[in-house]
């Protein structure tokens, strides 16, 4: 016996959390039946359908893509763009772990396995993500002290960050900085240094936990290891 949601986001439907978001809305049957209620448990013999297509269990796959600049994050694109998943060779059917913004590059996760993908976005996981920023202007060391102790955004303060200048290119008022931040908000990085008066103009993400983008080329991919998968998991 499994809960219908847990159900659905093995089978590489979708995260747990849009899987009962599926089932809210009623788009999800058993055995014929459209099954609306979260606490619902299927045994293994039961059909699962979601839009009345017949959902089975897949293989767990995983992925690291260094993505480049003009992909979208996401499975599909009513605008027609590149999505992360265009990149990727193959059937099983994959989603990206959180998101880059279109016009950024570096490590993303892609996997089919809600589980994973829950556990490593939750914001309670503090998962450490390592990033490189060209910046509008020279950054004084009191902003950058300002960012690691946490700025306003939305009204509500950044967690604690790192941040160490790696260049700073007076000729044409740029700066290049990398910052280490756990959360994963909208445009976090963009608009942590905003805050403090700087426009991010490229942004790369170069470490996710305890991976980086070592022998891989902007628009390759990899799978994960066995060893790795096992690694992720027990963050925590
Ligand atoms: N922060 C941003 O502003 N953009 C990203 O793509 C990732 C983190």
């Amino acid at each position: 016996m499994e809960r219908l949601q847990k159900y659905l986001s093995n089978c590489g439907v979708a995260s747990r959390r849009k899987s009962e978001e599926l089932i809210k809305e009623g788009r999800v049957s058993v055995n014929g039946k459209v099954i609306d209620e979260l606490g619902y448990k299927i045994d293994t013999n039961d059909a699962v359908c979601v839009d009345g297509v017949n959902v089975n269990r897949e293989e767990k796959v995983y992925y690291l893509l260094y993505k480049p600049e003009k992909v979208i994050s996401t499975v599909k694109d009513d605008k027609g763009r590149t999505t992360v998943i265009d990149l990727i060779d193959t059937k099983e059917k994959i989603f990206p772990v959180g998101r880059l913004d279109y016009d950024t590059s570096g490590l993303l996760l892609l996997t089919n396995d809600g589980d994973l993908t829950n556990l490593l976005t939750h914001p309670s996981h503090n998962i450490e993500k390592v990033y490189y920023a060209k910046l509008n202007g020279i950054i004084k060391s009191s902003d950058i002290k300002e960012l690691e102790k946490g700025v306003i955004i939305d009204g509500v303060k950044t967690k604690k960050a790192y941040a160490k200048i790696k260049k700073i290119d007076k000729k044409n008022n740029k700066s290049y900085v990398e910052i280490v931040i756990t959360e994963g908000r909208y445009h976090q990085v963009k608009n942590m240094f905003l805050s403090v008066g700087y426009e991010v103009i490229k942004l790369k993400r170069t470490n996710y936990a305890f991976l980086d983008l070592t022998n891989l080329k902007i628009g390759e991919y990899r799978k994960l290891t066995p060893k790795e998968v096992k690694k992720l998991y027990s963050l925590k």
